[in-house]
């Protein structure tokens, strides 16, 4: 019997260069797919995963996500006056919603360093890491994408990556994950080898990390170690590698559409995608897409 995974980091504390110039003043994740932030599909799909504690990694300029999850006041008497019981519900529900707290990352050192900012909220107990601008889309029928892993972490006891098929010529975009797909099971992907963003013409798979990820506590000690790489940041990959060494990894090779909304045209289709699973706004949004095609 494992222990189980109540609590989830949230990484948010990065520049987004990607995505300047408006991230000079908006965080990334706060931007908008349709009516909400990036960042309030990710929490939901935490939630939905089972997980009650969240921890947001984040950084000196990007507050307003903290305000985001917050109770205001004053619009909540507003929509009160008003009788706007769906509005006022729909806001509550964000602040009331599972336990949020949120740490300062002081520097943006790379993605390893972030995660190590909550080792002493965590300590020692299996824990998520869900990344704020990697999207996964699923149909109602199919549990959340941290879900599916935390299921696959019970059954193996072995840390969990997210895997996607990408074409090897993008490979190098990614972490890529070298080994073999489990013959029993086709979502289970034996590491063997991880690098960081391999130089195009050295790929050597096609399995790409993308950001859900179940972590053991031995990640730790090997975080607190690590030596940064070459660009100065403390790289997950190289700590996933690690673990890999002494206690296996496994990909995942999850169900559902994973969409980089970091990126300015993954962004443009994560909304479109998302319009298209809200029943309201289904129609409009394929008939729109329609318009636009014949007129293009
Ligand atoms: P990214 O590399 O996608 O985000 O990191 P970034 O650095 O903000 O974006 P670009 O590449 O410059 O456009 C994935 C997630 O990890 C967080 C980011 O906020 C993002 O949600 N992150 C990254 C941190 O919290 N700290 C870091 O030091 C780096």
């Amino acid at each position: 019997m494992h222990l189980q995974v109540k609590k989830a980091i949230l990484p948010v504390a990065g520049l987004g260069t990607r995505f300047l110039p408006i991230t000079k003043a908006i965080p990334k994740e706060m931007l908008a797919i349709i009516d909400r932030p990036m960042i309030q599909l990710i929490v939901e799909e935490a939630l939905a995963s089972g997980i009650s504690q969240i921890i947001l990694i984040n950084g000196h300029h990007k507050g307003n996500i903290e305000d985001f999850f917050d109770t205001n006041y004053e619009l909540n008497n507003v929509l009160a006056k008003k009788g706007d019981v769906a509005n006022l519900k729909a806001v509550e529900k964000i602040s009331n919603n599972g336990f949020i707290c949120s740490l300062r990352q002081k520097e943006a050192l790379g993605l390893g360093h972030a995660i190590l900012c909550a080792r002493p909220l965590i300590g020692n107990e299996p824990f998520a890491v869900l990344l704020g601008d990697d999207l996964i889309f699923t149909d109602a029928q199919t549990p959340p994408a941290l879900a599916q892993l935390i299921e696959n972490y019970y059954k193996t006891g072995i840390a969990q990556v997210a895997l996607i098929s990408v074409a090897r010529a993008e490979i190098y975009k990614y972490g890529a994950a070298e080994g073999n797909v489990d013959p029993k099971n086709a979502h289970n992907f034996v590491i063997n080898n991880l690098v960081e963003k391999p130089p195009q013409g050295t790929e050597k798979t096609d399995q790409a990390v993308v950001g859900r990820y179940v972590l053991t506590p031995a990640i730790w000690n090997i975080l607190e170690k690590l030596p940064p790489s070459n660009d100065g940041e403390i790289q997950l990959t190289d700590a996933l590698f690690k673990l890999m060494k002494v206690e296996g990894l496994m990909g995942y090779r999850f169900l559902g559409a994973r969409v980089d909304a970091g990126d300015r045209i993954g962004y443009l289709r994560a909304n479109l995608m998302h319009a298209l699973l809200r029943p309201e706004l289904r129609q409009d949004t394929i008939s729109l897409m329609k318009e636009l095609l014949q007129a293009n």
